[in-house]
Parts: structure tokens; sequence; C-alpha cells
């Protein structure tokens, strides 16, 4: 089988590189940064990744300068493409304007570039570049910021992008992709439907023995994974759990359990968790701590759950649905960096990974690849066009505080004012800091605040440049609606009433983008409780993106009128209705698409 090699250096998009190429028609596989150049024999080509080093970081990735004389095409990317040059005797310097997000490319008449347009939107992620190129290389394409943005040394088949060809955002990247495949000379007969069959062999092969125990939250990873493993082994060696941990959405763990029943599926239990889970949430603020907290309570539960259904705990191994961007965020692959860590990536489930006792037949995929692998299973669509929704749920949307606010520097202040003024807009830093994701690696910033326009193109020119010239914000929100009074940093935990009170906005907000007929039309759609009060009721934030496997989005448009009769539903809110509506115009990067 003729197959692609991609090389990694701990990216975010390292996964996404291969399953690109295998969606373009050839197989593809990930190998570790120190594999020995004979690894490379069985392939055509081989692509390096991104990551979050600086090459001339201690300890920076890199990996053995033999696969130069292989005589493969080899593509750089991002990284990848600072250090092949770096390897090969050019110079990467620190870049004068660190750029995230799109930008425009352009390209040269070079067969990398065949059928690629003029002013081709690319997504870029970095901060240092490429300044002299090693010996044999030449400029094939550039950005107005970054003059070596594709390079190629044509008697080698060396090529090297500074941008992401494989995110969706890159308009055309999939093009420039399969250029590279044809450098290589594939053929493109690669099919997916293959991998329905290899995953329940896998799953037989690896569950032999043993039966298998499934937390079903209801959404669509964990259903694939329940009907993927109901398929493979039979639903006497699998049972299902769903625990209502009080951080579901409104009436979410009923409906689920209707849902499941009239699929069929009656190998499914429902346990109320929720006072577990805010006990030990109580007092916590720092998300990361929440996560790590919710996560292990998932395992206490369960346990207790195998206990009193009288199980024998080592007959029974744990399946998860975990996709594959879960894996990579929490910094599960060699390299990468932790950008969070998610509830099945704590360390009781590490714990039994090691003893081989977890078995995740999603974690290869993204999330677009379960719906279609649940296409494939016959799952309803309705169900698997359901929006993601993170297992640690609201308990991630609801932003706590011990309510003395953290106000920016001075001069960040200044900078923002003047970058807006100049735009004939206002706005300000919150005293409030959210999280983010930066040249592959994860950020604690300020978000900003812009008012004054109800024009997105210019929000989305003014989000951009802020966040590129100011370091201190790592988010925009345009103030859609408000009402008077200055924004007052608030004290806030993960409890009930606060939970609630998000619960109620979110089923509003979620109910605004049904009527509108929008659903379908954006990825995902959270809605934040920030720890702030303006005129003395609660704040939030819509955060609707459009995305295809949630590793890059971009924040999708909405109607202002959906945006103005929403803003009047959130005024039957219990104690006094809303004080503000932030809209969060925030690619990902330099964002990621949850707020915690
Ligand atoms: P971010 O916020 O990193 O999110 O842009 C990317 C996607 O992952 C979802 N997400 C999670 N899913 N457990 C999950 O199952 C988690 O802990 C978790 N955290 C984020 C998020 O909703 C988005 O779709």
């Amino acid at each position: 089988m003729e197959k692609i090699a991609v090389v990694d250096f701990g990216g975010q998009y390292t996964h996404l590189i291969a399953r690109r190429i295998r969606q373009l028609g050839v197989y593809s596989e990930v190998l570790p940064s120190h594999a020995k150049p004979e690894e490379f024999k069985a392939f055509m080509g081989v692509i390096f990744s991104g990551g979050p080093s600086s090459v001339y970081a201690e300890g920076s990735p890199t990996c053995d300068a033999g696969i130069f004389e292989l005589g493969l095409p080899v593509l750089g990317i991002c990284y990848g493409h600072q250090l092949m040059n770096h390897l090969l005797g050019g110079v990467v310097k620190r870049g004068l304007v660190h750029e995230f997000g799109p930008a425009a490319l352009h390209p040269q008449n070079h067969p990398l570039f065949k059928d690629v347009s003029p002013d081709s939107i690319v997504w870029m992620s970095h901060g240092d570049e490429v300044s002299t190129f090693a010996s044999g290389f030449r400029t094939i394409g550039s950005t107005d910021d970054c003059v070596n943005a594709a390079v190629a040394d044509d008697a080698r088949k060396f090529y090297g992008l500074q941008f992401h060809p494989e995110v969706t955002h890159s308009a055309e990247g999939d093009r420039i992709l399969r250029n590279f495949l044809s450098l290589c000379g594939c053929a493109f007969d690669w099919n997916m439907d293959y991998y329905v069959q290899t995953l329940q062999a896998q799953i037989r092969k690896q569950c032999e023995g043993k039966k298998v125990f499934l937390l079903v939250s209801g959404g669509v990873d964990s259903t694939v994974a329940f009907e993927l493993l109901n398929r493979a082994l039979g639903p006497d060696r699998v049972l299902g759990l769903h625990i209502d941990n009080g951080l579901m959405r409104k009436g979410e763990s009923a409906a689920v359990l209707d849902f499941m029943h009239a699929q069929g599926f009656d190998n499914l239990k429902i346990k109320d968790a929720t006072d577990t889970f805010l006990a030990n949430l109580r007092g916590v603020l720092e998300p990361e701590a929440k996560r790590k907290i919710i996560g292990e309570t998932f395992l206490t539960v369960k346990d207790a759950a195998i206990a009193e259904l009288n199980l024998n705990p080592a007959e029974w191994m744990l399946a998860q649905g975990t996709i594959y961007p879960d894996t990579i965020e929490s910094g599960g692959t060699a390299h990468a960096a932790v950008i969070k860590t998610h509830h099945n990536r704590v360390q009781g489930i590490l714990d039994l990974m090691a003893q081989g006792m977890v078995v995740e037949p999603l974690a290869e995929l993204y999330k677009d690849e379960v719906r279609e692998l649940g296409r494939r299973l016959e799952i309803p669509d309705p169900l698997l066009d359901r929006h993601p929704f993170p297992g640690p749920g609201l308990g991630v949307r609801l932003l706590c505080s011990d309510g003395k606010g953290d106000p920016a520097a001075e001069k960040d202040s200044a900078a923002i004012k003047e970058i807006l003024a100049a735009r004939g807009l206002s706005g300000e830093i919150l005293p409030i800091k959210s999280v983010g994701v930066q040249g592959d690696a994860r950020t604690y910033a300020h978000p900003g605040l812009v008012r004054g326009t109800r024009d997105w193109k210019l929000a989305d020119e003014t989000a951009t440049l802020v966040l590129n010239r100011v370091r201190a914000v790592n988010r925009i929100m345009l103030e859609t609606h408000a009402v008077e009074g200055a924004y007052a940093p608030v004290a806030r935990e993960c409890e009930r009433n606060a939970l609630d009170l998000l619960r109620e906005a979110d089923a509003l907000c979620t109910a605004a983008l049904q009527k509108a007929d929008l659903y379908s039309a954006v990825w995902q759609m959270p809605v934040v409780l920030l720890p702030l009060l303006k005129g003395g009721k609660p704040v939030f934030v819509l955060r609707p993106v459009s995305s295809s496997e949630a590793m890059t989005a971009r924040f999708a448009e909405l109607p202002f009128a959906v945006l103005d009769t929403l803003w009047k539903d959130l005024q039957a809110l219990p104690n006094g209705g809303a004080g503000a509506l932030l809209y969060d115009v925030t690619h990902k990067p330099p964002g990621t698409i949850e707020w915690e």
C-alpha cells in the first residue's frame, strides 16, 4: 500500500495532516520525530508537522537528517518548514510580526500551487520565520507579513510552508496537499469504508475475554462509540452508564435516556451524581483544577456504580468515546503542549490505560469523521448533528473567580484604545482572564471588548489587528447589547444557582438559534457566564463558531435581528435578566472554542 509519513513535532494539527491525506485518498501514518531514516523507506513522501517550539529552544524536537538522503519528497509545515531549513543550513529568526489567523498567500507559478488562486487565504500561527533559506531553495510564495511563506528546492523535491494547509480555514489547503501528493507520485486510491471493518476487528482483539463499560454522555462521540462497541462485541458484553453530573444542559439527561431507549439500547443505565460533583467542585476556581476534579469524579462515580451493580472490575474494561483532539489537547502526544486536560485524560484514566484496561475506538478520529462513521452505522442524523458539548460541560463555561478582578496593564489598555479609536470604535480590556491557544501552546490573557459597530467585517478585522498587536489580549468580544454601568468583577464558583442561571441562558440561546433555523449552520455555540456584573446584572458571552474538526474555527456571524430578540428573551432570566451580551469575534487560534 502506498503511504505518506507525517513526522510529529508536537503540533496541534499533526494528526489532522495525516487525516487530510487519508481524506485525499492516500493512506498516511504519524511517526515520532525520533524515527530512524530506515523506517521511512516504505513511504512515498514525508511531511514534517508544526510544533510549539522554536528551533533554537533548548530541547526542541528535531529529526535524523538522514531522512533528507532517502530521495523522498519532503514537505515541511510551519515548525517543520523552519526545522528543515535549519537542518539544511538556513537561518530562522524571530519574525517582526507575529501572525495568527488568516493571511493572503501570493503563490508563484509552481506545481505545488497548481490551480491555487492568486490571493489564496491561508492560516498562520507563528512567531519565528525563515529569514535565509538553505542552499537550493527559493521563494515560491509570500504573504504581506512573511516573505518566505513558501519555499522549494525542486531538484530534491523539498518544500516548506510557513502556513497550515491542513486546516480547513486555509481555503485551498487541500489542493496544495494534493499537489504535494502528486509530486510524490501517489495514486489516490485509499478508501475510508475499510476503516469501519478495521475498527471492529481492533475492538474484538483488544477486548478479548473482557466486557466493556462505557460512560455515555449522549453526545455524538459516546453514542457512536456505544453503537460501534455493541456491534463489535454484542450487547451482552457492553454496558453503558449515563452520569448526570449537574453540569449538563437543560433537560439533557432525560432527553438522552429517552433517545437511547427509542434507539433500542437497553443496556444503558442512568445515575444522578449532581450532589457529588458539586460538593467536589466547591471553592475550586482554577479551570484546569475544575477539569481534573470533574474527570476524577466521573471515575469515582463509575467505580461506585460498578460496585452497586456487583460487576467484577477485573472483567470490565473502561471504554471511552475519546476523539483525537481530546488526546492532543491534553498534551497526549510527544512534544505537544498541554492545552487543557480533558475529562477523559485525568490521572486515574492514565493509570487504567497503563494497565491496558481502556479501549478508545475513536481515538484517531476527528468529530466530522466520527459523524461520518455514525452515518455508516445508521445512527439518525438529528443525534449525529447535535452540537458538540464538552465532557465537563457547563463546569468549564461557568467562569469562576474570587471576585478580586484582574485588571490589565495601563500600556495594554492604552494600546487597545488607540487601535479602536483609529477605527472609530471604543472599548476596553476586561478585568478577567480567559484561555486561548497561540502558536500551539496554551495562553492565559485578558479578553478585550469592542463597542460601536454592527459590521461583522469591521469587527473581524479589528479583532485580528488587536490580537496580533496587543500580547495581553487573546480574545475580542463585540458588546452587542448592554445595560448602563461599568463592568465589575464578582465572586463566583460552580454552585447550583449559578449553574441554573447559565443553564437557562444556554437554553434561551439554543432556542433562538433553532427558531431562526440556524442550528445546523453553526458548528457549536458555547454560552458563557463571566465573573462580571454590568449594572449589577450577569454578563454572558455568546460564542457561535463554524468549524469542521474543532482544531481551528472561525466565529460565525448571526443576524443582528436574532441577537436583538435573544437580548429581550434574556431579560426573562430569574433575578432581573442580563447585564450584557458579548459576542466573541475571535477565531481559533488565537482563541479556543470554549471559554474557561
Ligand atoms: P476548544 O475549546 O479547545 O475545544 O477549542 C475544541 C472542541 O473540544 C471540545 N471540548 C471538550 N470535549 N471533553 C470533551 O469531550 C473536554 O474536556 C472538552 N473540552 C473542550 C469543545 O467543546 C470543542 O468542540
